[in-house]
């Protein structure tokens, strides 16, 4: 895994957007794989100033989120597609029917994890994936013990997980306690990865990261042996490494 380290979280921001507008100028049909949570906020800030310059299109972009909570419908403000439209959809030109999502308001859950990853699969799989770094490890939901070869599936959250995204809701009791989440099998397949980390607070879980060993404990350490994960972090993550 390769590392790039910034001063800061805006060019942490800086550097992701200029990945991704690379992985977009390369292709006619980019497949991106997307995260949500604070870290790329500022990674689709900038995707947004660019789309608005002129720079950049997305018009035949297709988009793959990670993860979606249980139980709420897109127009509930927590779930993850009203943040996706909120933070970028509804700024650029990237088609509805292009823009993917779990649902984790579907009657059959199974059926849904199912559908998702044949979606995935029929795209091609992800050209370029955005990750984000849990506390925990956690990469898309994908808590300590999941195996692997995961695939597209129905998870129980960690209570700690609950607790570091309870600043989102009203209550503690308001957060899902469960969601779909890509597996890490499906994230592994994507061609090339990006982890975004910033801030002192992840610095214990970036040392894991880089000095730890690769186990199923720590879940993105498996990127290890992805042959094209690109670790982007700055100096306040990096700094117990
Ligand atoms: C979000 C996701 C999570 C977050 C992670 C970090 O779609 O899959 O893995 O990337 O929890 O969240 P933040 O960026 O809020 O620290």
């Amino acid at each position: 895994m390769n590392i790039i380290r910034v001063k800061d979280y805006d060019e942490l921001s800086e550097k992701a957007c200029e990945l991704l507008v690379n992985e977009m100028e390369k292709s006619d049909s980019s497949v991106l794989g997307l995260a949500t949570g604070s870290t790329p906020e500022g990674l689709y800030q900038k995707l947004i100033d660019e789309y608005k310059k002129g720079n950049l299109s997305f018009s035949n972009v297709t988009t793959f989120n990670l993860d979606e909570y249980v139980g709420l419908a897109a127009s509930d403000p927590n779930s993850y597609r009203y943040y996706m439209n909120e933070k970028l959809f509804s700024h650029v030109d990237l088609p509805d029917e292009q823009a993917f999502l779990p649902n984790g308001a579907a009657e059959d859950l199974e059926k849904e994890c199912r559908d998702y990853e044949a979606l995935i699969k029929d795209a091609g799989y992800v050209d370029l994936q955005v990750l984000g770094l849990g506390l925990n490890g956690h990469i898309g939901f994908n808590e300590p013990g999941t195996p692997v070869d995961s695939r597209t599936h129905v998870v129980e959250l960690d209570e700690s997980t609950r607790k570091a995204n309870a600043r989102f809701f009203k209550s503690m009791d308001d957060v899902p306690k469960k969601a779909l989440t890509m597996g890490i099998g499906t994230i592994m397949e994507s061609r090339q990865i990006i982890l975004l980390v910033s801030g002192e607070k992840k610095a214990d879980a970036v040392k894991r990261l880089v000095n730890g060993m690769v186990s199923e404990e720590f879940p993105a350490s498996i990127l290890q042996k992805h042959e094209n994960a690109i670790l982007i972090a700055d100096e306040a993550a990096l700094s117990k490494v």
